[in-house]
């Protein structure tokens, strides 16, 4: 196709895709050397007018020509408001590519951008599958991926090139006749306020009550699998998995936080859903920091997170039927703190918990049901 004369305009009424001109040239160096686009993308960087001319005057030509990349403008309120690509991969496969001038973040515009190239490349260009790849870590393009119904595949180790390193990326796909709207919740740990404790979600500043809590010798006697962090370091890409967890729907974990100071008193997760909606079975977990033990903290955690568990989902909960929980049969301290939330023993499962040093031991299964007087 020639440039820029076979470009389509393509709008919804409020987003348009269009040709770029060179007056888009300054928006597209300010975009270009805004650090979020510098830290998610391949741009060039430092970026000048002079790679700007050079994008427009041969690269994005030539993508057309060659019907390799359609790359187009998006125009949002009259100004230039970002660009998307669709890359053609050959037998009806392409990709998307996408970023926008950080003055129109924050509203939606890429989304609507997408969605039309989309319905572009699916009706005009013979398009079947269009594949979606970001960094690691790149929430803004994962969510606007989700919101317009891809569906997420496999992180994969050292996927994607960015500047002299690899990079791991997620990766995600939507087929012609796929909805355009989420295919799975992305959960959002609501802050529950439970007496001396608020359960809120895990964030960087509790970097160190993480690795406290790992090192810790009796968690390490009960959970001697835990995945928490030894170290520092290896705090960032514990929090992006338990980030990750909720986004894709499978586990909510909250950080049990006391009321006053916000110290990391102990974690409470809802996980391993079964079934849908207001029938869902879900198993709990949940440890506590050596700080948080010995004043009832983690009973009112475990009550609070269960109850919102509990709570049909048009209430805002997650519309649990039965809770269940499994803890060693040696765990007093765990057994009583599973009793007092409102749990029942209802049996053994035989060898099922490994133990530090090798070999397995009894673990005690309890439940809840909705209807359950505690
Ligand atoms: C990716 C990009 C195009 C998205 O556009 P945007 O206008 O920021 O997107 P929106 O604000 O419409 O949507 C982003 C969503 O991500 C959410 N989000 C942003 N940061 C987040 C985070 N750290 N954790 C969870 N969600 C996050 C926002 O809340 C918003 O969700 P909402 O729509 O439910 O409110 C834009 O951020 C951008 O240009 N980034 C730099 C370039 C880039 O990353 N390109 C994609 C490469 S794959």
């Amino acid at each position: 196709m020639r440039f820029p004369d076979d470009v389509p305009t393509l709008t919804d009424g409020e987003v348009v895709l269009r040709a770029h001109g060179s007056a888009d040239v300054p928006r597209i160096v300010q975009q270009c050397r805004d650090p979020e686009s510098v830290a998610w993308t391949t741009v060039p960087t430092p970026y000048g007018e002079d790679d700007a001319a050079e994008w427009l005057g041969t690269v994005v030509p030539q993508g057309w020509a060659r019907d390799t990349t359609y790359c187009f403008a998006v125009e949002h309120a009259g100004r230039f408001a970002g660009s998307v690509d669709l890359r053609m991969r050959g037998g009806g496969e392409a990709e998307v590519g996408f970023g926008l001038h950080p003055e129109a973040r924050g509203q939606a515009v890429m989304r609507r951008a997408l969605d039309l190239l989309l319905d572009w490349g699916f009706d005009q260009c013979g398009v079947a599958v269009v594949m979606w790849r970001a960094f690691v870590g790149n929430w803004a393009s994962r969510r606007t991926a989700w919101s317009l119904g891809f569906t997420f595949g496999p992180t994969v180790p050292d996927l994607l090139p960015h500047r002299g390193e690899r990079r791991d990326g997620w990766t995600g796909w939507i087929g012609a006749g796929d909805p355009r709207r989420p295919r799975e919740p992305w959960l959002v740990p609501p802050v529950l306020d439970a007496g001396q404790v608020v359960l809120r979600p895990w964030h960087e500043d509790d970097a160190a009550g993480l690795v406290e809590a790992a090192g810790d010798p009796v968690l390490r006697r009960w959970i001697p699998d835990s995945p928490l962090p030894r170290s520092l370091d290896e705090v960032p890409a514990y929090l992006q998995r338990v980030r990750l967890g909720a986004a894709t729907n499978q586990r909510v974990a909250w950080c049990v936080a006391d009321r006053v100071t916000d110290a990391v008193l102990g974690n409470v997760a809802v996980f391993d859903f079964e079934d849908e909606a207001d029938d869902l079975t879900a198993q709990v977990g949940y440890w506590s920091h050596p700080a948080g033990r010995g004043r009832g903290a983690m009973t009112e955690a475990l009550r609070a997170a269960c109850d919102w568990a509990m709570r049909p989902a048009d209430a805002g909960g997650l519309g649990a039927r039965r809770l269940y929980l499994l803890t060693s049969g040696r765990n007093d301290a765990s057994r009583r703190l599973a009793e007092r939330a409102g749990f029942v023993h209802v049996g053994t499962e035989r060898q099922s918990a490994p133990v530090a040093g090798g070999g397995f031991e009894d673990n005690a299964l309890y439940d809840r049901l909705r209807g359950d007087v505690r």
